[in-house]
């Protein structure tokens, strides 16, 4: 069978004939149909936004005023020009002035902004300055009494517990109310037995029990034997 002959210039292929299609107007019109194909999902995807069904425009409200309010902290009042938002943390150390309880990560994970409301302890960076009218605030200030230190404080010092000593304010306020907790039978989640008497504080329950501080200087184990040194003396409460 002889061939077709294609003429010079044309872009037929040589085994098109009129009634069988070249392979490259096969290949053409099966593009052609994929695009028809598509077309609908490509027109869903460039209608305008404005067709689209539009978010509720976001509230805004006008900031609360400052108002006066009257912290008790180490045993003094403060009173203080405070917007209800700011955090116990920012009260403390910018409008009252103590800078000892510190800020690192202002978000309730490293326990370095650490202060005792009423002696339970808590991280003042996740709570509101506003919500602590009428209470008893201690901070690591208000540890030492008349110029002496608080067993912790001593024992911090004398155990080394702190190498750059950012966390420290936050270790001490945290320690000094484990040991209240621990004497008054709180147990935690690695007490074995509940029922001994006396508790035993052991280096595993003072871990646990620390675990809301993060010391990035490592000073663990020192803290841990200051702790410990101080509840051997029983002597832990401020
Ligand atoms: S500053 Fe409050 S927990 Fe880190
Ligand atoms: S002593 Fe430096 S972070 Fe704890």
């Amino acid at each position: 069978m002889s061939r077709n002959r294609v003429p010079p210039g044309s872009d037929e292929e040589p085994d098109a004939t009129p009634n069988q299609p070249s392979r490259r107007r096969f290949l053409q019109s099966a593009a052609a149909a994929a695009t028809v194909g598509v077309a609908p999902h490509v027109r869903a995807q460039t209608q305008p936004a404005a067709s689209l069904p539009s978010a509720p425009p976001a509230e805004t409200r006008a900031p609360e005023p400052p108002r006066p309010v009257t912290l008790s902290v180490n045993g003094r009042a403060y009173t203080l020009q405070l917007e209800p938002r700011v955090t116990l943390l920012d009260a403390l150390r910018e409008y009252a002035g103590l800078m000892g309880t510190k800020k690192g990560c202002d978000r309730g994970q490293c326990g370095a902004c650490t202060v005792l409301i009423e002696g339970r302890r808590i991280n003042s960076c996740l709570t509101l300055a506003v919500m602590h009218e009428g209470e008893a605030i201690t901070t690591v200030e208000g540890l030492a009494g008349n110029g002496v230190l608080s067993p912790v404080q001593r024992a911090f010092i004398e155990h080394d517990a702190f190498q750059c000593g950012y966390c420290t304010p936050g270790q001490i306020c945290s320690a000094t109310a484990l040991l209240s907790e621990f004497n008054s039978g709180t147990a935690s989640t690695v007490t074995a037995d509940v029922r001994m008497r006396p508790p035993q504080l052991s280096d595993d329950e003072i871990r646990e029990r620390m675990s809301g501080n993060i010391c990035r200087c490592g000073a663990y184990a020192n803290i841990v034997a200051a702790v410990r040194s101080v509840q051997g003396g029983n002597s832990g409460n401020a």
